[in-house]
C-alpha cells in the first residue's frame, strides 16, 4: 500500500501509483513518515493532507497508507495534560524536539511506560456487549477510568489478566466471539476521531451546564448536552469567558481546544487551570481537563483535524458516564484552515472563499453534542461551545450564520459594552437560549418555582430599558413619567449589579444558582416595593436619595457564595428604605 509523490501544494500532497489508497485513509508521506489523511483519490491517484510541516519533502519520496481512517488512541493519561491537533502529547514533543514540533515524531498519544492500577471487573467465560465495563483505574483524584468494550465487538470473556499494575499496552483481557475470533482488550483503544462514536439513545436535554455566569444561568442557560456559540468581536473577551466555563462550569470533565488562537494563551490556561482548585472537590482542575492546542503557528491541516480529536476524546469519556464539556476557541479559525485547504484542492468557492460544504461541516461537529443513554446505560453528555471570530464584528459572515443554525444558545458579544468595560460583553439584547422551556422544571425543582419567574420578570425590565432609551435619546429622561424612571433605574441596577461580573474578583467570579436567584429576588422587591410608593405621587427620587440603588449594586462584591445569610441584611435595607420614604409622605 504505497505510492509516490508527484506534487506538493502546501499541506496538500499529490501520490502516484497508489491504486490501494482509499479516502480517509491515515498514511506516512515522505522519508521522515510525516502523518496524513487521504482527501481524493481518482484512479491511482491519491491526494493527501499533510498534518505536519511538509517543507524540504521533495517529488519521488515515498507514501505508504496505513490501512486505516485517521484515528486516535484514547485511554488514560489524556486526563491532566496537554496535546496537539492529532493527539501527540505536546510535552513529550517538546522534550524530544526542542519547542518546534518536531516532524515525523511517531510519539504516543499516551505513554507507554506508565502504570496504572487496574482492577478488571470480569471473568473467564462472562458474555460481553458493546459498551460493557471490563475495566477501571483511578485516572486522576477526580475521575475514575472506565473501559468499556467497542462498539462492533461481542463475545465471550477467554483468558483475564489478574489486578494490578498494568500500562496501557498490556492486555488485560481477551474476548473470542461466536466465530472464535480473538480479541484482545486493554486500558487504551483506537477510534477513527470522523466516525461519532455510537450511543444507545439521544435524551431530551432537561438540565442546566451551571457556569457561575449570572447572564449565562440566568438569561441565557445553556443545557448539559447542549451546543452554544460564542461569537464576537477581537478582544470582547472570547477566550475569557471560554476560560470561564473550563474553569466553573460543573460538568465532570473539560475538554479545551485552542483552535488557530495565540500559543500564549494555551500555556496562561495550562498554568491557571493546573493553580485552580476544582470548586466542588478542592481537586487542581487539570485534573479533570485536557487541552488540545493547536495554536497559530502550528501546521493548518492539524487545525482541520484537532476539532475531531477535542470531540472524539469528548465522547469517549461521556460513554463512561460523564458530563463532558467542550470549548473550542475558535471555530472561525478552524473555518479558515477548511477553506486553505480546500483552495489548494482547487475547490469551487462558495461564500467569502470558504468551501461549499462548510455549513455541512459545522452542522456535523454541533450535531455531536447531546444527552445520551450510552451503550452501557448510563447518563452522559457532550455540551459543546464554540467561540466565532467574525472579521470586523460583522455577524452576518458565512461561519457565524451558519453556527447559528445549528446552536440553540447564542451569547452575542458586544463591542461597545467591551469598550465600556462592561464584561462578561454578552449583549442581552441580541443573545438568546433555546433551552429555557427545557430547562424550566429542573429549576423549579432544585433551585425555586421562582426563578424563572423572576428570570422573565429581570429579562422585560432590561428589553424595556432600551425601548425607553430611544426615547429618552430624542426627548431626555426628565419627562418620563415616574414609573418609567423606575423601569430605567432598575434596568441600571440589573446591568450594574448583576449582568457585570468581574472575572478577577474572587467572590464574584463563580456565583452559584442559589445567590443569583436571591440577588433577582432583593432587586424584584425593592423595584416592587418603589412601584407601590410612585402609585402615592412619591417621585422616584425621594428614593434614589436614599442609596438603597447603589447598596445593592454592590451585593456581587460583599456576598461571599458560602455566607448567602448575608442576604438579610439587604432584605431589611430595602424594606428600611421604602418605610422611611413612605413614613415621609405620611
Ligand atoms: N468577565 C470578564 N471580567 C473581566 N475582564 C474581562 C472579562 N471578559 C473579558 N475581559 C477583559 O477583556 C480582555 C480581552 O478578552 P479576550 O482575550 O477573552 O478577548 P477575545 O475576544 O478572546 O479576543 P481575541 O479576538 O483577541 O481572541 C481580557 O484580557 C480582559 O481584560
Ligand atoms: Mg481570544
Amino acid at each position: 500500500m504505497s505510492g509516490h509523490i508527484y506534487g506538493i501544494n502546501g499541506p496538500v500532497v499529490t501520490v502516484k501509483d497508489a491504486p490501494e489508497l482509499a479516502m480517509m485513509d491515515m498514511v506516512n508521506v515522505g522519508e521522515l513518515a510525516l502523518i496524513g489523511e487521504v482527501v481524493g483519490v481518482e484512479g491511482d491517484t491519491a491526494t493527501v493532507q499533510v498534518y505536519e510541516d511538509t517543507s524540504g519533502l521533495t517529488a519521488g519520496e515515498k507514501v505508504v497508507g496505513q490501512g486505516a481512517p485517521m484515528s486516535i488512541t484514547l485511554g488514560p493519561g489524556l486526563l491532566d495534560d496537554i496535546f496537539d491537533g492529532i493527539a501527540r502529547p505536546l510535552k513529550v514533543v517538546e522534550a524530544e524536539s526542542g519547542p518546534f514540533i518536531g516532524r515525523g515524531l511517531a510519539i504516543p498519544t499516551l505513554d507507554p511506560k506508565r502504570l496504572w492500577d487496574t482492577q478488571i471487573l470480569v471473568h473467564e467465560g462472562d458474555i460481553l456487549q458493546p459498551g460493557d465495563c471490563y475495566a477501571q483505574c483511578q485516572e486522576t483524584p477526580l475521575i475514575l477510568h472506565r473501559c468499556l468494550v467497542p462498539a462492533g465487538l461481542s463475545g465471550t470473556v477467554s483468558r483475564v489478566r489478574p489486578d494490578g499494575a498494568c500500562t496501557v499496552e498490556d492486555v488485560l483481557m481477551e474476548l473470542t466471539d461466536e466465530r472464535g475470533r480473538t480479541y484482545p482488550l486493554k486500558l487504551s483503544q483506537r477510534w477513527p476521531i470522523r466516525t461519532p462514536r455510537p450511543i444507545a439513545e439521544r435524551l431530551p436535554i432537561h438540565r442546566p451546564l451551571i457556569t457561575g455566569q449570572r447572564i449565562i444561568d440566568t438569561l441565557f442557560p445553556i443545557g448539559k448536552g447542549g451546543a452554544a456559540a460564542i461569537p464576537g468581536p477581537f478582544g470582547a473577551g472570547k477566550t475569557m469567558t471560554q476560560h470561564q466555563l473550563a474553569k466553573w462550569s460543573d460538568a465532570d470533565i473539560i475538554v479545551y481546544l485552542g483552535c488557530g488562537e495565540r500559543g500564549n494563551e494555551m500555556t496562561q490556561a495550562l498554568e491557571e487551570f493546573s493553580e485552580l482548585l476544582d470548586p466542588k472537590s478542592q481537586q487542581p482542575l487539570m485534573c479533570r481537563t485536557i487541552l488540545i492546542a493547536n495554536t497559530s503557528n502550528m501546521p493548518v491541516a492539524a487545525r482541520e483535524a484537532s476539532v475531531y480529536t477535542g470531540m472524539t476524546i469528548a465522547e469517549y469519556y461521556r460513554d463512561m458516564g460523564y458530563h463532558v464539556a467542550l470549548m473550542a476557541d475558535s471555530t472561525s479559525r478552524w473555518a479558515e484552515a477548511l477553506r486553505e485547504i480546500s483552495g489548494r484542492l482547487e475547490e469551487m468557492p462558495a461564500e467569502e472563499g470558504f468551501p461549499a460544504y462548510l455549513a455541512s461541516r459545522l452542522a456535523e461537529f454541533y450535531e455531536r453534542a447531546g444527552y445520551v443513554r450510552t451503550l452501557e446505560g448510563r447518563e452522559g453528555s457532550v455540551t459543546v461551545i464554540g467561540a466565532v471570530s467574525p472579521q470586523g464584528g460583522d455577524f452576518s459572515e458565512p461561519v457565524t450564520q451558519n453556527t447559528k443554525r445549528y446552536v440553540r444558545t447564542f451569547w452575542g458579544l458586544d463591542r461597545a459594552l467591551a469598550y465600556g468595560r462592561h464584561f462578561p460583553s454578552i449583549n442581552w439584547l441580541t443573545s438568546y437560549s433555546e433551552y429555557i422551556a427545557d430547562l424550566k422544571p429542573w429549576y423549579d425543582a432544585h433551585v425555586s418555582p421562582k426563578f424563572m419567574e423572576d428570570r422573565q420578570r429581570i429579562f422585560t425590565l432590561l428589553q424595556e430599558e432600551s425601548q425607553l432609551l430611544e426615547i429618552v435619546k430624542l426627548i431626555g429622561a426628565d419627562v418620563l413619567p415616574e414609573d418609567q424612571k423606575l423601569t430605567l433605574e432598575t434596568a441600571r441596577l440589573i446591568r450594574v449589579g448583576f449582568l457585570q461580573q468581574n472575572a478577577y474578583n474572587a467572590i464574584d467570579t463563580y456565583v452559584p444558582l442559589e445567590k443569583q436567584f436571591r440577588m433577582m429576588e432583593v432587586i424584584l422587591a425593592l423595584y416592587d416595593g418603589s412601584k407601590a410608593l410612585l402609585a402615592r405621587s412619591i417621585p422616584l427620587s425621594q428614593l434614589r436619595a436614599t442609596g438603597i440603588f447603589d447598596r445593592l449594586c454592590k451585593i456581587k462584591y460583599e456576598v461571599p457564595n458560602d455566607s448567602l445569610d448575608r442576604f438579610q441584611g439587604y432584605e431589611q435595607d430595602v424594606a428600611e428604605a421604602l418605610r422611611q420614604v413612605d413614613e415621609a409622605n405620611r
